[in-house]
């Protein structure tokens, strides 16, 4: 088990939300809470042989800790502070992101996080995301894989009842309809900033697909806002997580709670696909094409990394160079967290890294 977390800034940025502007405007509310510093810049990047995209960059997105997570946990915290939570409880492997976001934003509020991982290929992202997960999480367990999660999350379960302790489960990725809402709004705020981009016919926005919440919110987000636009979702998890079927279902579950909450889904669909050709051996093992991506847009100050991010870049950047659609502004959605979180990290990190995560930083002698 992890020591006590170092405290992170309580104060919150009070922008505005577009989405809760319209719940409010039928009369709904929803938890919320205001974690994330929006909306995130919206910019182009023009490359060295002058293949050019816009980055609607969500690095930055919140403080301490950015990316995609950080506008799903706002609405998950909140639905877990309105329930009387008193802890998290999520999964993932051990270089997740979603972990560590959670983590970082669940101690903000007051909440305890629990963590169930399973092991993936180790770099120095996995690592650095060990050493975070392990100074914000208040409990850490380790599983030999997929298949260990679900009775490490039944037995956790039911250690809460003998701790008396009311935790809300978010899912591997912080995907659900709740999350989505992150989306939703996100897509709102797209579509107001979409003006820069000029009068490109039509919009394609590429961006890395896991557990598909975040792809599933900018749908019902760009239909809500009636913004014409193709979406590209390049998969980076296995297809037993990450497919039509999924996305499909989280999009239809966040329009009916919409529905129910008194707004109207326009007739016009927003087209989406799920691209499998970038994802390589495996969760985690990167791809040559996705290493030359990550080169290439590093020299320009983007930070990718070899798991979601790069493999995403590397899919839009090849249909940029084949040429297709050229009379289509093409858009990359960035989900990577940007801020310096090693410089968050207290001086005694690695101590806190729980015993059965320490073979992750021995050295090879
Ligand atoms: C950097 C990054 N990009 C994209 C994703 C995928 O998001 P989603 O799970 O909503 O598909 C993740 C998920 O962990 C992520 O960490």
């Amino acid at each position: 088990m992890a020591d006590a977390p170092p405290s992170s800034s309580s104060s919150f940025p009070a922008d505005r939300r577009p989405l809760l502007e319209r719940l409010s405007a039928a009369g709904a509310a929803v938890p919320h809470l205001p974690l994330a510093d929006l909306p995130t810049p919206l910019g182009e990047l023009v490359l060295a042989d002058g293949c050019s995209f816009w980055l609607k960059n969500d690095g930055a997105a919140a403080p301490v800790y950015g990316g995609n997570k950080a506008r799903k946990l706002e609405w998950l915290l909140a639905e877990a502070k309105a329930q009387g939570a008193a802890a998290v409880r999520t999964t993932g492997a051990i270089g997740s992101n979603h972990c560590v976001a959670t983590a970082i934003h669940a101690s903000r509020v007051g909440l305890r996080t629990e963590l169930v991982q399973t092991p993936q290929p180790l770099n120095e992202h996995v690592r650095l995301n060990i050493l975070a997960a392990s100074c914000f999480a208040h409990r850490m367990t380790l599983v030999g894989g997929y298949r260990g999660v679900a009775p490490a999350m039944a037995w956790a379960r039911l250690t809460d009842l003998f701790r008396r302790q009311r935790t809300y489960p978010i899912p591997m990725g912080g995907s659900s309809v709740t999350a989505t809402l992150g989306y939703v709004n996100a897509a709102l705020e797209f579509a107001e900033q979409r003006a820069r981009i000029g009068s490109a016919e039509r919009l394609r926005i590429y961006l890395a697909s896991g557990t598909c919440g975040t792809l599933a919110g900018l749908i019902v987000g760009l239909e809500l806002a009636e913004l014409e636009a193709e979406l590209v979702g390049v998969r980076v998890v296995d297809e037993a997580v990450t497919n039509e079927a999924v996305v499909a279902g989280l999009v239809d579950g966040t329009w009916a709670r919409l529905e129910a909450l008194g707004l109207k889904r326009p007739a016009a669909r927003v087209s989406w696909t799920l691209r499998h050709e970038g994802f390589g051996e495996g969760y985690g093992i990167g791809t040559r094409e996705g290493a030359a991506a990550q080169a290439e847009l590093a020299l320009h100050g983007l930070k990718t990394e070899g798991t979601y991010t790069a493999k995403a870049a590397a899919v839009m950047l090849a249909d940029l160079r084949a040429g297709h659609a050229p009379a289509q502004a093409t858009v990359f959605w960035h989900t990577l967290n940007s801020q310096p979180l090693l410089t968050a990290l207290p001086h005694d990190a690695l101590k806190r890294v729980p015993a059965a995560y320490k073979p992750f930083f021995e050295v090879l002698r």
